[in-house]
């Protein structure tokens, strides 16, 4: 028997805020300290998928019927749907521009906010990976509760900016309601992400968020703002395979580290 697969979200209403990017490069790190992965891609922007793969080849992966859209659709298992990428121990499953209709999907589907949970449950269940990371579009509606739904943990990526908070009430209440659905659910903590040290949002930014709550844990590694991430990005590698060298590379592998131990 394998050991527990622990499922992790990355998800916030707030658009931009580092949601993929961070579900990217904390996935590649666990890989790279031994861990094996899979990459859930929920977003009909196809983010998650390109951080590992060409445009070409995302787009082929959407339109062919080898995604999370046609898993869903077909409620088939989604051990079918996992494509390999150039990474030991990372894998991925790819999404499509289709899932711009997973609301209607699900619409009328019997206890339609855990159709995901059980098309994960086999491969959670067979204990092949050490952690299965999902990252969420930037909504708040029936697809989103399915990933958290899907989940044991959540993570919230939140910019370092003034608008980056607002609206971050709406992302608790929401977790709240699937909390009493889905009980197993917990806040694995915040992680502050696009830091500009020239502005002094981000000290604003954390006090902000420890003053949120007793039980918000804040993580202490956070993401500056970086070029090698976008340039990483136009290369669909993650930073730190694109550059090893980088500030942000060694972030994102403190940050890993810093999730992997919250998660004991
Ligand atoms: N540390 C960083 N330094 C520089 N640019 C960054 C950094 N992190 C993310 N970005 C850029 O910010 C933009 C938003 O990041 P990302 O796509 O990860 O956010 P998101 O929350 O997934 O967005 P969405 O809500 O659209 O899904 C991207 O263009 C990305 O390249
Ligand atoms: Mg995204």
């Amino acid at each position: 028997m394998g050991k527990e697969t622990k499922v992790i979200c990355f998800a916030n209403n707030k658009g931009g805020s580092g949601k993929s990017t961070t579900c990217a490069n904390v996935g590649y790190g666990m890989a790279a300290l031994g861990k094996r992965v899979l990459l859930v891609d929920g977003d009909m922007q196809l983010n998650l998928s390109l951080s590992f793969f060409t445009e070409d080849k995302v787009l082929a992966m959407a339109q062919s019927e080898k995604n999370l859209y046609y898993a869903i659709k077909n409620q088939k298992d989604l051990a079918d749907y996992i494509v390999p990428t150039e990474y030991e121990g990372l894998d991925l499953v790819p999404s499509s521009t289709l899932m711009s209709s997973i609301e209607y999907e699900l619409f009328t589907r019997w206890q339609r906010e855990f159709i995901l949970k059980k098309l994960l449950a086999g491969i959670k269940e067979s204990g092949t990976y050490d952690y299965i990371l999902i990252d969420a579009p930037p909504t708040l509606g029936g697809w989103v509760m399915n990933i958290l739904c899907a989940s044991d943990r959540l993570i919230i990526p939140v910019e370092a900016s003034p608008w980056g908070l607002f609206g971050l009430a709406n992302m608790f209440e929401f977790l709240n309601t699937v909390k009493e659905m889905s009980p197993q659910l917990s806040l694995l903590g915040i992680a502050v992400t696009k830091v500009d040290e020239r502005k002094n949002y981000v000290k604003q930014t954390i006090e902000t968020l420890r003053e949120a709550g007793e039980d918000v844990h804040v993580f202490s590694s956070y993401i500056r703002v970086d070029s090698a991430i976008e340039w990483s990005q136009d290369n669909s590698k993650p930073v730190a395979a694109y550059k090893k060298s980088s500030r942000s590379a060694k972030e994102y592998m403190e940050l890993t580290k810093e999730v992997m131990e919250q998660c004991q």
